[in-house]
């Protein structure tokens, strides 16, 4: 069953969106050379206990083992579900943030990737189609439309620059638990998916390879890489389904223009 927010509900998931947001905005400000992954972890969990969230990863449970971290730190040829560690980040690294928060029982889930100082021509293209794949998504969640069409969105804009979809994790519904019906995948395959309908709740978030679409599991158990060590990009919103156009919860940011990337 997929849940209908009321409109209480949806505005307890405005106000866990807006800190996800801020949070997902202060962290990625605050990255520079040399700091490490857990001091950017560290940061991250006192800025949600700042606004007065709990993080809604850490201790997350995934196939019987907890996630150790406070946000999802994830670098270069790392896909998602990265930990922190003593690693430092430099100049033209790419590094993926994924925060996930809980202010008042219910969720905000929000993801980007940000460049330390400048990268090369083709991964900047590979964050720019990425993000762009992911408000392309965002504007087919209408009411009577399918998931589907969400899907199909993202799919045309990332293969249309020559990119791949990552298929092991797809987007998914987020209220009360970070992860609930429906799921929502970056790409199409046969078969209904469920309809649109206002008051759902919806996370988005392409992950998209610059190689190809294949992944695997470092030996922690939790960090996904790409299989030909090729860097990969992932942005995620939290939304809601309204009447009208979609409503997103957890922007922060300017929308990229239509014109940047093909
Ligand atoms: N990044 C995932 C998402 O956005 C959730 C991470 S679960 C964790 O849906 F346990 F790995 F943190
Ligand atoms: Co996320
Ligand atoms: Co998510």
């Amino acid at each position: 069953m997929i849940p209908i927010k009321t409109l209480d509900e949806l505005d307890a998931m405005r106000e866990a969106g807006r800190v996800a947001g801020t949070v997902l905005a202060e962290a990625s400000a605050w990255m520079k050379p040399g700091v490490t992954t857990r001091e950017i972890d560290e940061y991250a969990a006192s800025r949600i206990k700042a606004h007065g969230a709990k993080s809604a990863f850490l201790g997350y449970e995934v196939s019987g083992r907890k996630y150790p971290c406070h946000i999802c730190i994830s670098m270069n040829d790392e896909v998602v579900h990265g930990l922190a560690s003593k690693r430092k980040v430099k100049e033209g690294d790419i590094v993926s943030l994924d925060c996930g928060v809980r202010v008042d029982g219910f969720i905000g889930d929000t993801a980007r990737t940000v460049i330390i100082g400048e990268c090369s021509e083709e991964t900047q293209k590979l964050i720019d189609v990425t993000q762009q794949s992911l408000y392309d998504g965002i504007s087919h969640a209408l009411p009577g439309n399918r998931v589907k069409d969400i899907s199909c969105a993202v799919q045309n804009r990332v293969e249309a620059n020559g990119f791949s979809i990552v298929r092991e994790f797809v987007g998914h519904g987020v209220g009360r638990t970070v992860h609930e019906e429906p799921q929502i995948p970056n790409f199409v395959s046969a078969g209904e998916t469920p309809e649109l309908r206002p008051g759902m709740t919806i996370a988005i978030e392409p992950m998209v390879n610059a190689g190809g679409m294949k992944v695997k599991f470092l030996s922690d158990g939790w960090t996904v890489v790409t299989r030909d060590g090729r860097p990969s990009a992932h942005f995620e919103h939290t939304i809601a389904v309204t009447e009208g156009e979609p409503e997103i919860l957890t922007c922060l940011e300017l929308k990229p223009s239509a014109s940047a990337v093909a």
